[in-house]
């Protein structure tokens, strides 16, 4: 396992050295968050997914020659898998960097990492705790940064969800589907929002008190044309639902935290009885890894709605994706 002591974020490292520097960055030229991307970027992104998924060679090799730095502060099992399988599909090479091991984790700020990679690589990935070190990144390098999870966002995993979840329902539109959120309202849950707010679909969250989602995010989406709302009871979001979805209790960075959610938590497993609230031909998904027992049960996760290999796929047809849009 990961992580051990938080690394330093952003804003320490700037007070250590580097001196105060402002910059501005075109989030379209990134991957940083779904709310960044309009609507029908988002859209081919789905397209070409769903191409990827048929022919993974389709797109041919638009990232030869191109360099690909993927950063790691959080451990990762299908993000490094997937990225570093889809950018050789494309054509292009990969550089895997675990954060401890080069200077960023001994303290060299993210703005002079943005500009060293940039002279290098043709692009980065990036796993860590804070979305600001991911937006350094983005303001300091001369490069696309994608975010492959923060403590804040997980737009990689919901838009491979997305995917997901069409593959599921060829027949009707995203935006006539019913999403339940269940559990904690964390990066997942954000992105979720996000992706609500962009494409419209309803998504109903339940989530207990003190783990709600982002109040700016929540609030956003809320004021979007998509029909979004958050209670406590699980039963509540997941009656009618088409599909039902949740995450770790305690997300990568919050163990310490496990106790106290697990307590807190109480009553948000999904399991078959919650299942069976659900429209007929519901589906789950659960980005992973899970907890059998605690988020869902073991029924579920390994039942009939369960879609959850079939969304880890996913991962590298979306991400394939991203990279085409960003780099090809
Ligand atoms: N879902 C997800 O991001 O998995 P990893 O932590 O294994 O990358
Ligand atoms: N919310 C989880 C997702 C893991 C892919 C975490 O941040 O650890």
């Amino acid at each position: 396992m990961t992580t051990g002591p938080r690394p330093h974020h952003g804003r320490d490292r700037e007070g250590s050295g580097a001196c105060e520097q402002t910059g501005k960055f075109d989030p379209a030229r990134h991957f940083l968050s779904i709310a960044d991307w309009p609507p029908d970027r988002l859209r081919s992104a789905l397209d070409m997914a769903a191409r990827f998924r048929l022919d993974p060679y389709w797109a041919g090799r638009p990232l030869e020659g191109r360099s690909v730095a993927l950063v790691f502060a959080k451990s990762s099992t299908r993000t490094r898998v997937s990225f570093e399988v889809g950018i050789a599909q494309l054509g292009g090479h990969s550089v895997f960097l675990a954060s401890r091991d080069i200077q960023l984790g001994r303290g060299e700020p993210v703005a002079d990492t943005a500009r060293v990679l940039s002279r290098y690589v043709q692009a980065i990935m990036i796993r860590t705790f804070s979305q600001e070190d991911v937006e350094q990144l983005a303001r300091y390098g001369s490069i696309p940064v994608i975010n492959g999870l923060t403590d804040f966002l997980h737009p990689c995993q919901v838009l491979a969800d997305l995917a997901t979840v069409e593959g599921e329902f060829p027949s009707r539109d995203l935006a006539s589907l019913r999403v339940a959120w269940i559990g904690d309202g964390n990066n997942m849950a954000n992105s979720w929002l996000n992706a609500a707010a962009r494409l419209g679909f309803s998504l109903g969250l339940a989530c207990p008190a003190g783990y709600e989602p982002d109040r700016a995010i929540l609030d956003r989406a809320m004021a979007s044309d998509a029909e979004v709302s958050m209670v406590r009871d699980p039963r509540e979001v997941v009656e009618g639902a088409d599909v039902i979805t949740t995450d770790v209790w305690a997300s990568m960075g919050q163990e310490e935290e496990a106790a106290d959610r697990n307590a807190a938590f109480q009553g948000y497993t999904v399991d078959e009885e919650l299942m069976a609230r659900a429209a007929a031909g519901a589906i789950f998904l659960h980005c992973l890894p899970a907890h059998r027992g605690e988020e869902v049960s073991c029924g579920v996760l390994e039942g009939p709605w369960s879609r959850v290999w079939d969304q880890a796929e996913n991962r590298l047809h979306a991400q394939k994706a991203i990279m085409t849009l960003l780099l090809g």
